[in-house]
């Protein structure tokens, strides 16, 4: 008894919730772990959460929520939320019919092949990274102009307000964003001419306020001008007066000529449940369809969750799925990308007719192979859901944390160090280790390769479930393992969320662990198959919403981070 009432209090104390008004006075519950009727939004930021909540409360569907949640997180999440990247969202409307929206930078018109390469031919430095030529055209706000203009229902300067308050009046910083903030001072300072918003005097801490006057600037001409405040007048100006002083390329006809485009969504079924995720230029949702095509004729439920037997048969198909993520994946707009024959079920059959259940079957076996880096970095995803049965699920990013740390001057946001994502050199790993072939090389136009894996789950053709994480290219591993928990160890979404990830990209040959979730005993029966095991810090950051039996949103946003979710 005395246990039963430990457990209750500990429930409730981690899963607290709390009641709050909104601007439209309805009352909402915000939290972790939260149960609502009538919308849900998980993010990875509070603030963000209650702009897409209040935007709902005030008769607005999933997308009109969505887009005030991007908008927002470009405000109070800077290290992944932007309108100087992009990202990928799935759209389902409440008649079931599904969208793809790819607002993925592209590379600028003076790109080159070679262009961050030295004589040698040899890697220059941190060109694709940390300087002004890392960016990719942004396609934030054209992606987000573009859907609330054909889904939205409110009026497009009721989504963006929330972020214009947001930069304008500013916001308390959670503790672990103000410390986030101060590990980037040095890029920020070394990086810009004039200090940008983000550094003051002093380090931040929890509770400062962040005011950014210029980006408030920057969205009331979105605000006014739709994509034209963004792609041509004063902010391209700006840009391109940026570009010119650290010596980018991004000019006024790149802004003028980007456009988001829909793409058909890729379409899978595992066991009795249908997927609806992204195809090329991500990658993510091919190894997605594959990995659930390998592992669906095996009784991994029945297996138990985290046993030895489960681990190894979902580290060999991640081998596989991501030998094939190197050679063939690229821009559909400039090469064929086999996608039918990658994710065709004979085809994965063939791929796994090597596994050996009790052997690891070591990555140069698989395919050629070489060495690669270390991952720390911030995408993130939101997952929203209305009452009419409309869902969005998006991802979005500027790469790494901060992206390139370099906010355009007189505009107030960071631009996106994308081209990183690029294949920069053949054959040689990105900073996710992430080999690319000829089909990522750099061309003009372009976008370049990525791992985003947002996804909707239907079941007996209604919305099961919403879901989508950052993290590189752990991104779709992670994604997959939040399905199998629910699907086949019949976890409810927060515990599938929660529960501990593991990681292979084929290269390096190793299992990523996160710390001390996986027993000692199972890690030496894996060390004994062959596999070599490292442990590290956390694998991706998952915002989800399932749906109940009875009809009712369950939250999930990830303990990894600050994520929050509010429904009502
Ligand atoms: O598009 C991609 O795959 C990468 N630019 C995403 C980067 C990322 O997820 C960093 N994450 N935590």
């Amino acid at each position: 008894m005395k246990h039963t009432i430990k457990i209750l209090v500990l429930i409730i104390l981690t899963s607290a919730c709390r009641q709050i008004h909104s601007d439209s006075k309805i009352p909402f519950t915000e939290g972790r772990e939260i149960v609502t009727k009538n919308g849900m939004v998980v993010s990875a930021h509070p603030e963000a959460s209650r702009a897409g909540i209040s935007v709902l409360q005030k008769g607005g569907n999933a997308v009109d929520a969505a887009v005030a949640v991007q908008l927002a997180l470009a405000v109070c999440y800077p290290e992944a939320g932007n309108i100087g990247g992009g990202g990928f969202m799935v759209l389902r409307q409440s008649d079931g019919t599904k969208r793809v929206l790819d607002f993925r930078e592209k590379a600028p018109i003076a790109a080159k092949r070679d262009m961050y390469l030295d004589g040698d031919g040899n890697i220059a430095g941190k060109l694709s990274t940390d300087t002004h030529l890392a960016s990719g055209v942004p396609g934030t706000v054209d992606g987000m102009v573009r859907i609330h203009s054909l889904y939205g229902s409110l009026d497009f300067r009721d989504v963006i307000q929330p972020a214009i308050n947001l930069a304008e009046k500013g916001f308390p910083l959670p503790e672990d964003q103000a410390a986030s903030l101060n590990r980037n001072r040095e890029n920020f300072t070394g990086r810009n001419r004039i200090l940008p918003a983000f550094v003051k005097d002093s380090l931040w801490k929890g509770g400062d306020v962040l005011r950014q006057p210029d980006l408030a600037k920057t969205m009331k001409r979105i605000r006014k001008h739709g994509r034209k405040g963004f792609y041509s007048g004063l902010t391209a100006q700006l840009i391109v007066n940026e570009m010119k002083r650290g010596n980018g390329i991004i000019s006024e006809k790149d802004l003028e000529n980007y456009s988001s485009v829909f793409r058909e969504p890729l379409q899978t079924d595992y066991r009795n449940y249908s997927l609806s995720t992204v195809p090329p230029p991500s990658g993510g949702g091919i190894i997605l369809t594959q990995l659930l095509g390998m592992v669906e004729s095996s009784p991994v439920g029945e297996w138990g969750f985290h046993s030895a037997k489960a681990v190894h048969l979902v580290v060999e198909a991640e081998k596989r799925a991501f030998a094939d993520r190197s050679g063939y994946s690229g821009d559909p707009d400039f090469v064929s990308v086999p996608v039918k024959e990658l994710t065709d079920r004979k085809y994965l059959r063939l791929r796994m007719n090597d596994f050996d259940e009790k052997r690891a079957t070591p990555s140069s076996a698989v395919f050629g192979g070489d060495p690669l880096a270390d991952e720390n970095e911030q995408t993130t995803h939101y997952s929203v859901a209305d009452r009419y049965g409309n869902a969005v699920a998006a991802t979005t990013t500027l790469n790494n944390t901060f992206g390139s740390s370099i906010v355009v001057e007189g505009a107030g946001f960071i631009l996106n160090n994308e081209m990183d994502d690029f294949s920069v050199k053949p054959g040689e790993p990105n900073m996710y280790g992430l080999t690319g072939g000829d089909a990522n090389a750099i061309e003009p136009g372009k976008r370049m390769l990525s791992s985003m894996t947002p996804v909707i789950v239907e079941k007996e053709g209604k919305l099961f479930l919403v879901a989508g994480s950052p993290g590189g290219a752990t991104i779709p591993t992670t994604v997959f393992q939040v399905i199998i928990n629910v699907v086949d160890y019949r976890m409810k979404i927060s515990e599938a969320v929660d529960a501990g990830r593991f990681h292979h990209q084929w290269l390096p040959d190793q299992i990523s662990i996160e710390a001390n979730s996986i027993d000692s005993l199972t890690l030496m029966e894996l060390k004994n198959m062959g596999h070599e095991i490292r442990t590290r810090s956390s694998i991706g950051s998952v915002n989800a919403i399932q749906i109940l039996p009875d009809g009712r949103m369950a939250s999930a946003s990830d303990k990894r981070g600050f994520n929050t979710a509010c429904g009502y």
